[in-house]
């Protein structure tokens, strides 16, 4: 949810400040700027649309230094413009600010400069830190920073530069990712890894409230009291490939492409040779006399929780509570001292969960987390952390990541099963052996995308197309649902099969697609039924079912064939044709499959 840049070194700042935009684009694309020290002035430039606009105004302007600040931007406060874009400065043009977040009380600050005889010319809530900051200055940056960023209420990540000390930049962050990277002579601001690799894999983190001044030759961080504060230097392992599209049309078809490997990735030190699922991390948790087990999360993260509620409530025979984060917060959860909670988000940085995250701290509960991005927030924060290894999630709508935290929350099923004692280690075992066989599976059925890919040039002008499934398939549904809906703005719905005649099915007419999720042994019958009432509506019906069960082959116009596997673990294989029929219908109807309308990746306002 909009992305910053900062540069300070000796070369010039505006290609790093672009190439560093354009790996934070994911983040918000509704307008993009940059601010950079040229001669005795700054320059400000900036446009409404996407980066390449920017670029294009860049194009004609020699805008030369060595001390800038960008933005991509996710608008919160005041539409889409160019006025509005970032980076904002006060009147005098003496500060320049770019902001990820929302300050809660801009209204009032703003009123309050107003009332000092300050102007506005945007409707943003980010032109009152700029502000703000210069009614504080007194020749100290810093300090001027500090006093100002006292009266701010809401979430902010902001990189700051002032005309008067180009020697330094500031850094400060409240509620929204920041990353310092540190360079040789040079050094970094960014909301996330990838806008910074090209240039160092050395980074510090910034924690809530800190604030960090960079210069060239150094980066001091300094907590919300102004005293310094020693961080440890992170290394990044992963390569800049990895953020990188490598030979596919987009993010997302290459990140569907990679989940074999993020499963083996995810799985790899977690499973032993003699089948043992190693969760160390959780072997001081008191799981055997744990009453209730929460899981809250949003969007995809939060369907991976609705198949581990299933999941652990079976296996494990743990009652579990599953919550959409922004509900949860806010709806008074009666949490005891000793329940154990997991919060799942693939950026680590999500504002609600990272909210339902302290809460549940601050009743008692344990919290577990389930993410992708390390060093993230919610890792920060939570008491045990397990990673997905899914590597770099770059497009807005989430694939690897959703996989990778479905095979966390199975082991953590199979693992707290086996404390409990509420499944035999035979059990336990099989299914195990099922997990090591999942990339090759996952791996077949990408082989096979050409049939989805024939399914989805049939469909992509529908106007409406609903999913229906029972048990883990309805929660695989809702997936589907969202994946379908977010890339390629078809109207979808996800239904319970059995909820259907309830009142879903009088929207259900002629030629109408249903996606009829069917892998679950137990409910196969009933769910042919459900096939049955639609079909008898109108509607064509695309099956995805397990290998073998030719019977659907009567019922159905198309029938999607998933590699036999455990019933627990296929909605790991089944929302893999999902995603290749969200892709390839948003392909055909043109939309912008990694970026799409009104969306950003990491939404870290609430
Ligand atoms: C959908 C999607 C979103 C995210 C949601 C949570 O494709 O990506 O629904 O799953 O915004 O994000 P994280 O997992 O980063 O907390």
């Amino acid at each position: 949810m909009c992305g910053i840049v900062g540069y300070i070194g000796h070369q010039q700042a505006v290609p790093i400040l672009l190439n560093g935009l354009k790996r934070l684009e994911y983040r918000g694309y509704d307008s993009a700027g940059v601010a950079v020290y040229q001669g005795d002035s700054i320059e400000v430039i900036k446009a409404k649309g996407r980066l390449n606009v920017l670029e294009s105004a860049l194009a004609g302007r020699e805008l030369r230094g060595t001390l800038g600040i960008g933005h991509t931007r996710w608008a919160t406060h005041g539409e889409p413009s160019d006025v509005n874009s970032h980076p904002h400065t006060d009147a005098s043009g003496e500060i320049a600010v770019v902001h990820n977040g929302i300050i809660e009380n801009y209204i009032r600050i703003k009123q309050w400069l107003q009332e000092q005889g300050t102007n506005f010319v945007s409707d943003t809530d980010t032109e009152v830190i700029a502000h703000l900051i210069h009614h504080f200055y007194e020749d100290d940056l810093l300090s001027a920073v500090q006093r100002a960023v006292s009266y701010l209420e809401g979430s902010y990540a902001l990189a700051v530069m002032c005309r008067r000390e180009p020697d330094k930049l500031i850094a400060v962050r409240k509620d929204s990712p920041l990353i310092i990277g540190l360079g040789d002579g040079e050094n970094f601001i960014a909301s996330d890894i990838p806008a910074i690799l090209p240039y160092t894999r050395e980074v510090y983190f910034l924690n809530d409230k800190e604030l960090a001044v960079l210069t060239c030759d150094g980066v001091s961080i300094k907590d919300e009291y102004g005293r310094d504060i020693k961080r440890d230097v992170y290394h990044v392992t992963w390569d800049i490939e990895a953020a990188e599209k490598g030979g596919f049309e987009h993010f997302m078809l290459k990140e569907i492409h990679e989940q074999p490997k993020a499963l083996r990735d995810t799985m790899a030190s977690r499973i032993a040779h003699d089948l043992s699922i190693n969760l160390h991390d959780l072997d001081d948790i008191d799981i055997e006399k744990a009453g209730k087990l929460f899981i809250v999360a949003c969007g995809t993260a939060y369907h991976a929780g609705v198949v581990g509620k299933y999941l652990i409530e079976r296996m494990a025979r743990l009652p579990v509570e599953v919550d959409i984060a922004s509900e949860f917060r806010y709806r008074q959860p009666i949490i005891s001292k000793g329940d154990l909670a997991i919060v799942i988000s693939q950026s680590g940085e999500t504002a609600d969960t990272l909210a339902a995250l302290r809460e549940l701290k601050r009743q008692g509960a344990t919290v577990i987390a389930i993410a992708n991005v390390v060093g993230s927030t919610i890792t920060r924060e939570a008491n045990k952390v397990l990673y997905t290894w899914a590597g770099p999630e770059i497009a807005v709508a989430s694939t690897k990541a959703y996989t990778t935290q479905l095979l966390v929350i199975t082991m953590i099923a199979l693992y707290m099963a086996k404390r409990r004692g509420a499944m035999k280690q035979r059990n336990i075992d099989d299914i195990v052996s099922d997990i090591i066989k999942l990339p090759d599976k996952a791996q077949s059925i990408l082989n096979g995308k050409e049939a989805v890919q024939h399914y989805a040039a049939q469909h992509f002008s529908a106007h409406s197309i609903f999913f229906i499934g029972r048990g883990l398939d309805y929660a695989l549904a809702m997936e589907g649902s969202l994946k379908l809906k977010e890339i390629s703005y078809i109207h979808s719905e996800a239904y319970a099969a059995g909820e259907l005649k309830h009142g879903t099915i009088a929207l259900i007419e002629p030629g109408t697609l249903v996606v009829a999720l069917a892998t679950q042994p137990e409910l196969f019958d009933k769910m042919l039924s459900n096939i049955k009432e639609v079909k008898a509506r109108g509607a064509v019906v695309m099956a995805v079912v397990q290998e073998g069960n030719t019977a659907i082959e009567d019922v159905a116009d198309y029938v999607i064939y998933l590699p036999d596997t455990s019933s627990w673990l296929v909605p790991m294989l089944g929302v893999i044709p999902l995603q290749l029929f969200a892709y390839y219908t948003a392909l055909y109807k043109g939309c912008d499959v990694d970026k799409p309308r009104n969306l950003a990746k990491s939404v870290t306002v609430e």
